[in-house]
């Protein structure tokens, strides 16, 4: 009897503003892989909670509301960044900012809302691989892949790369405001019970402070072809 192998599966863990989504995006495109944007995930759920006037700390009805989300990606058609539709709405936008992820680290607390995504995720594992991006991907979503990667900064060096983001999609943020959202929403999602933002054992670390985008896609790339 004759087993495929398993497809190759690449996790890019780290917290926000790590560079992930932007090194994620450009390794994907180098290796031909599938890219899984799992904080995208919990930012839809969290959107069509709000937007169906659900109360985020009632965790009975955001696990419905994860169950019942309809989440699509779908390739931009001016060649910019994948959009995200939610329940037939292109949310790509609100799901940026920084209301959207203090509300997706809000449920992501949820063990019953993890859950809720944990098929929709494996089910991005297609040949020929997959980047998968997020806080969990090598620790419990894929802790079987191949390849493991975890991104850091400093807390300061994150929000500078924020700041300079939301200013050009022209949102108003001061950068002391952001630094501070962002080391709440890091210490909820380093301390919750389940599945803690922490590297994966078997995790390479890369500390991304002072480092150029070329020089860490190029380090994330050796691991996979040394
Ligand atoms: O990566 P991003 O900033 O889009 O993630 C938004 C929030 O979603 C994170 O702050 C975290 O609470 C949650 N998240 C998670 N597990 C993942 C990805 C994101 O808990 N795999």
């Amino acid at each position: 009897m004759s087993h495929a192998p398993p497809v190759p599966v690449l996790t890019i863990d780290g917290p926000s503003g790590s560079g992930k989504g932007t090194i994620s995006a450009l390794v994907a495109e180098h290796l031909g892989w599938r890219l899984l944007d799992s904080g995208a995930l919990y930012r839809a759920v969290g959107y069509a909670a709000g937007m169906a006037g659900l109360d985020l700390s009632d965790v009975e009805a955001v696990t419905r509301c994860a169950h019942s989300t309809k989440i699509q990606f779908r390739a931009a058609t001016d060649g910019g960044a994948t959009r995200v539709v939610v329940n037939g709405h292109d949310a790509t936008d609100e799901l940026r900012t920084e209301t959207a992820g203090a509300a997706a680290s809000a449920i992501a607390s949820m063990p019953s809302v993890r859950e809720a995504l944990v098929a929709l995720q494996l089910g991005f594992r297609k040949s020929p691989g997959l980047v998968a991006d997020g806080r969990d991907m090598g620790t419990v979503i894929f802790p079987d892949a191949a390849f493991k990667v975890f991104l850091t900064a400093s807390a300061a060096e994150r929000a500078k790369r924020r700041y300079k983001q939301l200013k050009e999609k022209g949102l108003s943020v001061t950068l002391g405001g952001l630094q501070r959202e962002i080391e709440a929403r890091d210490s909820r999602d380093a301390s919750r019970a389940v599945a803690p933002l922490k590297p994966a054992e078997d995790a390479l670390l890369i500390d991304t402070t002072g480092m150029g985008i070329d020089e860490v896609v190029a380090k994330v790339l050796a691991v996979v072809q040394p």
